[in-house]
């Protein structure tokens, strides 16, 4: 791929790439704005260094690809809406916290009907002695390792994601929750995707519960292997765009009792996860 407005440097072969020579503290010429689209669609997650974005720089970038998305359910979340801000989540924590978001592998509101394309997530402040990585996965690579008769069964299959897994108890009394193939065709790449994981989905629901517990928990292991993850290493003002159509990531709290703070916006997906054609 060739990128002239841009340096676009791979992390691991399945996901994550670095964007350099970009300022998103100000608006973006369309070209760059092209190859930082070419970049997120071929790579799943992109990352800047070096970003000190307002909020209104955030909400920029993210509306050059849709408009917001407002967070569903999990009152009792470790994230919180930030006051005045109703698509800001604020992600900070520090001694005082009981959990952090996002420690289970997932794909951010997957127990939305139409769960949001993406995230950006702007970390201002990281710990001090290194800690606080996030792991993400690519999910084209996890579908297309599975072997022929194991793509076959799954085609066609739905399951459950169910936001009450992954909230906290006890915030409110109902959570989202919302059925999407188990194979997903991604709306602009068009490539297959698998899409259930571990901190949302609940139950596969064309077969009976016993089958649904084995089939997803070989399915949780195969996405979480190493060969289709990448490892991302935050300083104070790194920046990143996931896509949440073929991606999954999970947050890593080793840093107790320092502080990790940034704030996060999500777009609008435009449709539903659906199902390839036959
Ligand atoms: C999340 O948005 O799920 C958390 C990601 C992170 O804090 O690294």
């Amino acid at each position: 791929m060739t990128y002239h407005h841009i340096k676009v440097n791979a992390l691991s072969p399945a996901v994550g790439a670095e964007i350099s020579g970009v300022d998103l503290t100000r608006p973006l010429e369309p070209a760059v704005l092209a190859e930082i689209r070419q970049a997120f669609l071929a790579h799943g997650v992109v990352f800047f260094h070096d970003q000190p974005m307002s909020f209104e720089d955030q909400r920029r970038l993210a509306e050059y690809f849709g408009e917001l998305h407002i967070h569903v359910g999990g009152k009792g979340t470790a994230s919180k809406t930030l006051e005045g801000y109703p698509e800001v989540r604020k992600q900070h924590f520090d001694r005082n916290s009981k959990r952090v978001s996002g420690e289970v592998w997932h794909t951010d509101q997957s127990c939305s009907k139409v769960p949001p394309m993406a995230s950006i997530l702007h970390q201002h402040l990281v710990p001090p002695d290194g800690g606080g990585d996030t792991l993400f996965a690519g999910m084209y690579a996890a579908y297309e390792a599975l072997s022929d008769k194991m793509k076959a069964y799954l085609e066609g299959l739905t399951a459950t994601h169910d936001g009450a897994l992954i909230f906290d108890k006890g915030g409110e009394d109902e959570y989202p929750v919302a059925s999407h193939p188990i194979v997903t065709v991604h709306p602009e790449t068009g490539r297959r995707v698998l899409f259930v994981n571990r901190g949302q989905t609940a139950y596969i629901n064309e077969v009976s519960r016993a089958e649904s517990r084995a089939i997803l928990a070989y399915l949780f292991d195969h996405i979480e292997q190493p060969e289709w993850q990448m490892r991302f290493h935050w300083r104070n003002h790194s920046v990143a765009f996931w896509d949440n159509r073929c991606t999954q990531h999970r947050a890593i709290w080793d840093y107790w009792p320092n502080v990790r703070s940034g704030y996060r916006m999500q777009i609008k997906g435009v449709e539903a996860p659906r199902a390839p054609q036959a």
